[in-house]
């Protein structure tokens, strides 16, 4: 959602305000703005839609300066309007402020503020900020810190803030509350920027802001308080990928690239948490007598990166005998769930920013449990907040379709439930070998499904066109056909249902005639789940459904059952969703550009939902 950027050093400002938009666009938004110190005045533009409407306003009335601010906004109060866009001035026209977040008091501080006269020209909440910075100015605050420190102690919500002040021309400032905010440092310069990418080109080291702090950053130095005004010595990290992480890498778009990713970052996920004597290191602060009494673990999150939690509820339970629950973070955090401090908190996240999955490691806390994340971004909040993380490590995922976060955290889970299993003493070492060798399997064979991404393309494009479509499948890959269906209908716009399969008969089966495209996940199992698999095809071809089967190379049964089929290698069933799901994220890829949509920034969504 929204993203913020700052830029103060010796070069224009407004090039680089852009070139770190541009970096943000995957976040999602609909109008942009920027707004730079310019002869002693601040100098703003704003444009609704794409950010090339901006930059061609930019060309006719360029804004020259060295600090500045800029922002890309997705809706939340008012429309998308020039008007609503950001940056924000204050009445007088000398505070102006980018915003990423909600402040959820507002009305009313904005109407505390019309009694004081000030005048409000736009719908959104973060109009408030820089008016209520103004205020505190003429209530007898002696600098722009002690105004802005006022400030944030009168919001109530989250907060990602880019404050600029005409008067105080050799500084920016920044504040974060719930919303993700680094420090990038320069030589010379320095940058602020809602997350590493944005500014990756440019930077080598980062500060990540905490919650509750705010910082003065000059082109030589950086200082930070506290919220009370207690000054805080920073942590400076060192940005662990290259700018070349955060590039196209000459594929069409993102997601074609990041799924091209997914063999290597798997056998990197190998390397680092298996040895090669086969010990699993999970690199886990909590000890293993923890979990060898630990009896229940609870998996929250949201989107893709819940599915990945179904599946690591299946395994663990499998393979564990710990009873594991999985639930939609922005359920969980408004249930009554009866957890007792015992009770093992998994949050699993790509950007380690979604605000209901941070709301329930709050609230789990709260409670006295132990908190250990699955997360890829270093530094995010989720990471902050936890006791424990497993890294997925992929690099920053720029596609707003998640796909290699998602395979990642399915490997990140069988891992897991192998160390967990090996500690408690469900599996013998012998058996733990014998599925890393199968696990090891899993990168060449998502590797094979990608060079079979023609054929998948061919069949993208045969049925791209009906208005919707089904994505069957049971127990491990049950949240295969939900994670499926959510690919297609992110990037393709295509109405699609992932089901159980065993439950197509208790509803769904009445959509089926010969337009519904019904996507089965069959690969061959060692248990029954393979024959109930294809009497649920047997079913659907009895309707005349168009039948699209994944299923394992060399099943000949399958071929007189299917219109197509796409085939990808035997893997042991634990493992087979992380192979399976590639298939459908390039089926969900071809068809959406046989459909002509924006794959990398899909209509509505955003990146990282940092509100609820
Ligand atoms: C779908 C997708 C979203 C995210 C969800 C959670 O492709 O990307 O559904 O999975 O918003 O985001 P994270 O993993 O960042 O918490």
């Amino acid at each position: 959602m929204c993203g913020v950027v700052g830029y103060i050093g010796s070069k224009e400002a407004a090039p680089i305000l852009i070139d770190g938009l541009q970096r943000l666009e995957y976040r999602g938004y609909d109008s942009a703005g920027i707004a730079v110190l310019c002869g002693g005045k601040i100098e703003s533009s704003k444009e609704v839609g794409r950010l090339v409407n901006l930059e061609k306003m930019l060309a006719i009335h360029p804004i020259k300066g060295t600090r500045g601010i800029g922002h890309t906004r997705w809706a939340t109060h008012g429309a998308p309007s020039q008007i609503n866009s950001h940056p924000h001035l204050s009445s007088d026209g000398s505070i102006s402020v980018v915003h990423n977040g909600i402040i959820e008091n507002y009305a009313e501080l904005r109407e505390e503020l019309s009694t004081k006269g000030h005048k409000f020209i736009s719908e959104t909440d973060t109009e408030v900020v820089p008016h209520l910075i103004e205020q505190s100015l003429k209530e007898g605050a002696k600098s722009p810190v002690e105004a802005i420190l006022r400030t944030l102690k009168r919001l109530r919500g989250a907060y990602a803030l880019g404050i600029l002040f005409r008067d105080e021309p050799d500084a920016i400032y920044c504040a974060r509350k719930g919303s993700p905010l680094i420090i990038g440092l320069g030589e010379h310069e320095n940058f602020i920027a809602s997350d590493v990418p944005a500014i990756i080109n440019r930077i080598k080291k980062a500060i990540y802001l905490n919650d509750g702090e705010v910082a003065v950053l000059r082109a030589d130095s950086v200082e930070i308080c506290t919220i009370e005004g207690v000054a805080v010595v920073p942590e400076i990290k060192e940005i662990s990928f290259q700018a070349e992480a955060a590039e196209c890498a000459g594929f069409e778009t993102f997601m074609l690239k990041e799924i091209h990713e997914q063999p290597r970052i798997l056998r990197a996920m190998l390397e680092k948490h298996v040895s090669a004597d086969g010990k699993i290191d999970i690199g886990s602060s909590l000890s293993p007598d923890y979990f060898r009494k630990l009896n229940r673990i609870m998996i929250v999150s949201c989107g893709t990166a819940y599915h990945a939690g179904m599946y690591g509820k299946l395994l663990l339970e499998n393979l564990t005998g710990i009873a594991v629950e999985t639930d939609l973070a922005s359920e969980f955090r408004y249930r009554d769930p009866k957890i007792d401090p015992g009770t093992l908190i998994i949050p699993v996240s790509q950007s380690g920013e979604t605000a209901d999955t941070l709301a329930s490691i709050r609230m789990a806390k709260e409670w006295g449990c132990r908190i250990c994340a699955i997360c890829n971004v270093e530094g995010s909040s989720v990471v902050r907040e936890s006791d424990a993380v497993f890294f997925t490590n992929c690099g920053p995922e720029i596609g707003v379709a998640s796909t290699k976060a998602y395979t990642a955290q399915l490997m990140a889970f069988a891992l897991f439930a192998l160390y967990v299993a090996g500690v408690r003493g469900n599996l013998t070492p012998e058996q733990i070998k014998s599925y890393l060798t199968d696990l090891q399997e899993v990168p060449d064979a998502v590797h094979y499904v990608i060079q079979k991404k023609e054929e998948i393309r061919a069949i993208g494009e045969k049925h791209h066109d009906g208005p919707s479509s089904l994505y069957l499948g049971r127990k491990f890959n049950y949240p295969t056909a939900l994670e499926g269906a959510l690919k297609n209908k992110e990037i393709s716009y295509q109405h699609a249902e992932g089901y159980a399969a065993g439950e197509m008969k208790h509803g769904p089966i009445a959509l089926i005639n010969e337009a519904l495209p019904v996507i089965c996940i069959c690969t061959k199992t060692a248990d029954e789940v393979y024959e109930k698999m294809l009497s649920n095809i047997k079913e659907v071809e009895a309707r005349s459904g168009r039948i699209i089967a994944v299923a394992t190379e060399g099943d000949t049964e399958i071929a007189k059952l299917a219109g197509d089929i796409i085939y990808v290698p035997a893997v042991r069933d634990e493992f087979t969703p992380i192979v399976n799901v590639v298939g459908l994220q390039l089926l969900a890829y071809y068809a959406a550009r046989a459909r002509g949509t924006d794959i990398d920034k899909p209509r509505n969504l955003a990146k990282s939902v940092t509100v609820e």
